[in-house]
């Protein structure tokens, strides 16, 4: 099939981990006969800097014209002092908007190999986990009404979460089909002892359960779930939460897996079209140096086969691809432990699971 691209590559490590993705999906359109079509666009810091917003329109339009996106990574302290609206990080809530990209997939799982670079006891691990976070992306705190404003004590800043049933519905709906697809849990993380947005969302949860009787479902404040993380992940099927709560969590699943540069995204909205995207950000700690690890990049590749452009195969020879790659003993610096070894750089990494697809 033909299947056209449109490249955020942005900021930071983000060039380096998309022209790895680019590599894996070129090999893979070889392998099984298909053309993939990719087209870079500008956005974040880059964007800034030559044509002095962080997302053009340009960018929106090529994004409307391709079947899929692949971003890289956006932001930096160069453009840190940037006023709040011409930020790097607007433009990615501008374009997951824009493009009606409601659900962020984030699949936290520990790959066997990688077993001994989760931070957890083996007696926590077991057997392992799997689980897929359902981030709500285009409402909440990241969207609500802002600004500043004389308060109590003189100038103050404010922002403000916000959920409506229409939002909570359409994300939990996705939440509960992909319990369904999976091992028929969900658990859904708010602060309805707090938040009365949480006490709506909760409830509208509950009227949804009703209509999913086979999956069994669960609520958990998120204080709670960011420690029942840690002590015992396997009791997590599919999470359902809120912009902010599932930017939080994934971070922190992430690393039960070994590193933040393994977890891909897939965010997605009423169409096939969607955005993949690594979780992290652009690492400036290590930009340019070829230190990064492109697997959470090429993994984005795979959800983009596999949720956009129905290529199942395909996507599952790039997992398998990875899987044995690290089975190998392959690992970037960022995973944990890996330090006893001589780390793969960036493009190493990227060839040495190019030699096993
Ligand atoms: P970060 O995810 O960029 O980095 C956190 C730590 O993880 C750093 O030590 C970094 O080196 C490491 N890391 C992240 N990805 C890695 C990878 N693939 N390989 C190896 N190591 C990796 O988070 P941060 O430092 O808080 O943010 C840096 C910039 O990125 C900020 O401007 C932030 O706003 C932006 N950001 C962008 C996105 C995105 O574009 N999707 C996501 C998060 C943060
Ligand atoms: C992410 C990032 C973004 C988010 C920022 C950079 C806008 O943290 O993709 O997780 O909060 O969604
Ligand atoms: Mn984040």
């Amino acid at each position: 099939m033909r299947f056209k691209v449109a490249l955020l590559k942005g900021d930071g490590i983000g060039p380096e981990i998309v022209d790895s993705a680019v590599a894996v999906l070129k090999k893979v359109a070889d392998k099984f006969g298909h053309e993939f079509v990719f087209t870079p666009y500008l956005i974040g810091g880059c964007a800034i800097d030559e044509m002095g917003v962080p997302l053009p329109p340009e960018t929106i339009e090529g994004c409307l014209e391709s079947d899929s996106i692949l971003l890289g990574s956006v932001g930096g302290p160069k453009w840190d002092d940037q006023p709040g609206d011409n930020r790097p990080e607007k433009a990615l809530l501008g374009i997951r908007e824009a493009l009606g990209l409601f659900t962020n997939l984030r699949p936290a799982k520990l790959y066997p190999a990688l077993r001994e670079a989760s931070p957890l006891k083996d007696d926590v691990i077991g057997s392992g986990f799997d689980i897929m976070i359902v981030r709500e992306l285009t409402g909440g705190i990241y969207f609500g009404d802002r600004g500043y404003r004389e308060g109590k004590y003189g100038k103050e800043a404010y922002d403000t979460e916000a959920y409506s049933v229409t939002e909570i519905e359409r994300i939990g709906r996705v939440a509960f089909e992909t319990a369904m697809k999976r091992r028929k849990r969900l658990c859904s993380i708010d602060k309805a002892n707090v938040l009365e947005s949480s006490r709506l969302w909760r409830k509208t949860m509950h009227e949804l359960a009703l209509k999913y009787p086979n999956v069994k479902y669960t609520d958990m404040i998120v204080d709670n779930a960011a420690m029942q993380l840690i002590r015992d992940p396997q009791q997590f099927d599919v999470i359902v939460t809120s912009n902010m709560f599932g930017d939080i969590l994934s971070d922190e699943a992430s690393q039960l897996t070994g590193s933040i540069g393994m977890l891909a995204s897939a965010s997605l909205g009423a169409s096939k079209r969607g955005m993949f995207e690594p979780i992290h950000g652009s690492a400036p700690d290590i930009a340019g140096k070829n230190q990064a690890n492109p697997i959470a990049a090429i993994l984005s590749g795979a959800m983009m086969l596999r949720y956009s452009a129905g290529l199942s195969e395909e996507a599952d020879a790039i997992e398998a691809a990875v899987e044995k790659a690290l089975a190998k003993g392959c690992r970037t610096a960022d995973i944990r432990g890996s330090s006893r070894e001589t780390p793969l750089t960036c493009t190493q990494m990227t060839q040495a699971i190019l030699e096993v697809l």
